[in-house]
């Protein structure tokens, strides 16, 4: 029953919302762009080298976020022609793979910085005259905005693997996460059998993927309370691990053998000591810390090896944001608030996860600690589409990716910008890969006891 008195004032509220929503908007981008600047902040002969076959030049990277920009701001939201199209095949993830994108004739990096610098001018303003309330899908509640924002973020992650993978002495540096742990924990939880809602269709800017939201009814399982520890990988490695295929998968099991797995990768043993490689420094594995760059079939070992297994992909998100007290999900496994520095490690606030048993307030409802942020989490599930899924806004961000060869990963990492993780975000990479920010937590079937 909206008289007109209060049809004016809903309007004015309306306006005042999509205020805030440019606002929290530019802000964003702003962030992106800091996180950017500084991952980039290296000499020429460092933003062009190949610090690795399995990544860009960072240079690569820098001018892609521009490349990415101008195709769905200033392109497709604001109609504007290309800005240089001969560049375009260049930036295109699925045309060059990424060990030959250092033999492109690239940007150099001033042209590249001067690039992504005028796109964002030009979004900017595109942003302050763009009507974020109107009709159109791509903008209805600053979508393509987030879509942006997210985009830089991830790459702002990929941009610090390369880093990860650098030689050389360290060019970042950041404050140590801090202690939080309370007293001890039990090892693992119980989740009850029962109904919960996966995925969403209200998160703003939930990508493709994590939609439709879908009932499932899932069997009681037990979850590790904790992302897996250091110390406690390094049980399984001394017990012989890494030489017993009964704890493999045969495709792991040869892998394994292939490429001479032993330990983590950055892992080196001197003496009777476990040394690693992080970000440029050599330091003692610490054994609170969860464990980090392992791949999906060294986690699936481990399992095997704890009696235990991965937990699905549904299990996962079961744990992060169904809450028992009223039986619904929620965006994050606290609630519904937005990540702040006291809930959760996200954001390259820290270049490293914070040891096992952190962010108490950040905990589920059942218990369950480090869900969100500091590593990302192995699930045993393939990536697959939700039912009813639709490819949106194009097919190469999820659809080309769904099938048996990616595994699904959740959760986050200290590495991954809030922005960028959610309690339904999923994340996904080959079995074999172990640069990226990834750990573990094991579940097993309730019915065991
Ligand atoms: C969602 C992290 C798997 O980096 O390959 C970046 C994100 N998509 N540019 C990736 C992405 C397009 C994607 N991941
Ligand atoms: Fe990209």
């Amino acid at each position: 029953m909206l008289n007109e008195a209060v049809d004016g004032t809903f309007t004015q509220a309306r306006n005042t919302g999509t205020e805030a929503l440019r606002e929290r908007i530019a802000a964003e981008l702003l962030a992106a762009r800091e996180r950017t600047t500084g991952l980039t902040g290296v000499d020429d002969h460092d933003l062009t080298a190949q610090h690795s076959p399995l990544m860009s030049p960072l240079v690569w990277d820098l001018a892609h976020i521009g490349n990415q920009e101008e195709l769905w701001l200033l392109r497709n939201v604001g109609g504007r022609d290309p800005m240089h199209p001969e560049i375009d095949p260049l930036y295109d993830a699925f045309e060059h793979p990424r060990a030959e994108r250092p033999k492109l004739p690239l940007l150099p990096p001033a042209e590249a910085r001067a690039y992504a610098h005028e796109v964002r001018g030009r979004a900017l303003d595109l942003l302050a005259a763009t009507p974020l309330d109107g009709p159109a899908p791509l903008l209805r509640d600053g979508f393509a905005f987030g879509l942006i924002v997210q985009h830089e973020q991830q790459h702002d992650e990929t941009m610090l693997i390369t880093h990860q993978l650098r030689q050389g002495p360290a060019v970042l540096t950041a404050p140590e996460p801090p202690d939080t742990r309370t007293g001890p924990l039990p090892a693992e939880v119980l989740i009850p059998a029962g109904p919960f809602t996966m995925g969403t269709d209200t998160e703003p800017w939930a990508l493709d993927n994590e939609r439709p939201s879908h009932q499932l009814e899932l069997a009681a399982f037990r979850l590790d309370t904790t992302p897996v520890s250091n110390a406690a990988y390094q049980r399984f490695i001394d017990d012989g691990g890494y030489d017993d295929p009964r704890w493999w998968a045969e495709a792991g099991w040869a892998h394994r053998q292939q490429a001479g797995l032993t330990a983590p990768l950055f892992w080196r043993r001197e003496g009777g000591q476990w040394l690693r490689r992080r970000f440029g420094v050599t330091e003692p594995v610490p054994a609170d810390e969860p464990v980090l760059h392992v791949s999906w079939y060294e986690a699936d070992a481990y399992a095997r090896w704890a009696g235990r297994r991965l937990p699905t992909e549904a299990e996962w998100e079961k744990a992060a944001r169904f809450d028992p007290a009223t039986g619904r999900s929620r965006r994050y496994p606290w609630g519904d608030q937005d990540p702040t520095p006291e809930l959760a490690n996200l954001g390259q606030r820290h270049l490293r996860p914070a040891p096992v048993g952190s962010y108490p307030a950040g905990e589920s409802p059942y218990g369950v600690r480090q869900l969100m942020g500091d590593v990302w989490e192995w699930t045993a599930s393939d990536f697959r589409p939700y039912p009813g899924f639709r490819a949106w806004p194009y097919e190469e961000y999820s659809e080309v990716f769904f099938g048996p060869e990616y595994k699904v990963l959740r959760g986050g990492c200290f590495a991954a910008a809030p922005v960028a993780s959610r309690g339904t975000f999923r994340n996904w990479d080959y079995p074999i890969r172990r640069q990226i920010f990834s750990g573990f937590r094991t579940a097993r079937d309730a019915e065991q006891d």
